[in-house]
């Protein structure tokens, strides 16, 4: 992975090698961080790079640093406008992944929520698939379960709880699986290691309840409002048992980095045909037209980097920012 060229780290925009933080920083020690992770992308029609749905991702982010008791000073639209600031100053023209954090900075022993200084940093980065074949996946029901409420909170995306996820899809990868599928305390499906599970059956979209240790994915969120409204299909929020799974049409996971990924075998089991079935394959259809803003309906879904941007020159004059071209 190419590092990225700048950071967005103590309220402005510095060169990556400049965002550094010491080894005894809570937040690495403790895993006291909340992050997000939100994608651009481009639409070559328009030259333009389109951030998706970041007032969401910033409202969870937020939400996400109460549960850890930290007070940022920042808003969505601050930390939209700092991502936008970010993108600019990178000059990307390409779909990439934008990584914000927060994160106890205090260089000190104890491990606490309060008494802690929060910091936010941000990064961007060009970025293709997260699984390579998301259009047949191979999971694996994980023997590990999913981090209770009770536990660490998984509807706030909190650094320490993804070592949960690292586990989980260790073992399926070494396992020879693409992806782990992760069941909750009482034995029903949550989400994968790091998106959120669907499946179809007779033509009923079915994921589990926020209620039942899920991160509760902006992805999620614009499937079910999608599936709703463009495929006309109904969607149901129930919980799920494993061997639902197996008897299952069709399964599909969704997220920020997974995008849309049809699982077509479970367990060495296949779901439905054994391929991506009808209503994975026109989601998908749909989903890319949305986030690359070619559907005039969900436009507002979409946030331009590069219109009306004005950049200063290395001359000191003002000119269009033309995405791609340093001057
Ligand atoms: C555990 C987990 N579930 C679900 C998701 C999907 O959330 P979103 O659609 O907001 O990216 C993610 C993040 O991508 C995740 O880490």
């Amino acid at each position: 992975m190419t590092l990225p060229g700048h950071a967005f780290f103590r309220g402005r925009i510095v060169p990556y090698s400049e965002a550094r933080v010491g080894v005894l920083t809570h937040g690495l020690n403790y895993g006291t961080g909340v992050f997000a992770g939100l994608r651009a992308y481009w639409n070559a029609d328009e030259a333009e790079l389109l951030i998706f749905r970041p007032r969401e991702h910033f409202e969870r982010f937020l939400e996400s640093a109460r549960l850890l008791d930290m007070t940022l000073p920042c808003t969505p639209a601050t930390l939209t406008q700092a991502l936008v600031e970010l993108l600019r100053a990178e000059l990307h023209r390409e779909d990439c992944y934008v990584r914000p954090l927060a994160f106890y900075a205090d260089e000190s022993i104890g491990v606490r929520l309060h008494n802690l200084t929060p910091e936010v940093s941000m990064v961007a980065m060009p970025y293709g698939k997260y699984l390579q074949n998301d259009e047949s996946i191979h999971a694996t029901v994980s023997s590990w379960r999913r981090v209770d409420d009770t536990m660490i909170p998984p509807r706030g995306k909190i650094a320490g709880s993804y070592v949960n996820s690292a586990f989980a899809k260790t073992d399926a990868q070494r396992a020879g699986f693409d992806e782990a599928i992760v069941l909750n305390q009482d034995g029903h499906v949550s989400e994968a290691s790091a998106a959120n599970f669907f499946l179809v059956k007779r033509g009923t979209v079915i994921t589990p309840p926020v209620t039942d240790n899920v991160l509760e994915g902006i992805t999620r969120r614009s499937v079910m409002e999608l599936v709703a409204r463009q495929l006309g299909l109904p969607v149901v929020e129930r919980s799920i048992d494993r061997t639902e799974i197996t008897l299952a049409d069709e399964v599909f996971l969704c997220g920020t980095g997974v995008q849309i990924a049809a699982v077509t075998r479970v367990d060495h089991r296949p779901i439905g045909s054994g391929r991506m079935g009808p209503v994975v394959s026109e989601l998908r259809n749909v989903f890319f037209e949305v986030v690359r803003g070619k559907r005039a309906e969900y436009r507002r879904w979409c946030h331009p980097v590069y219109a009306d941007a004005a950049v200063v020159t290395e001359h000191g004059t003002a000119a269009r920012h033309e995405p791609g071209k340093t001057s």
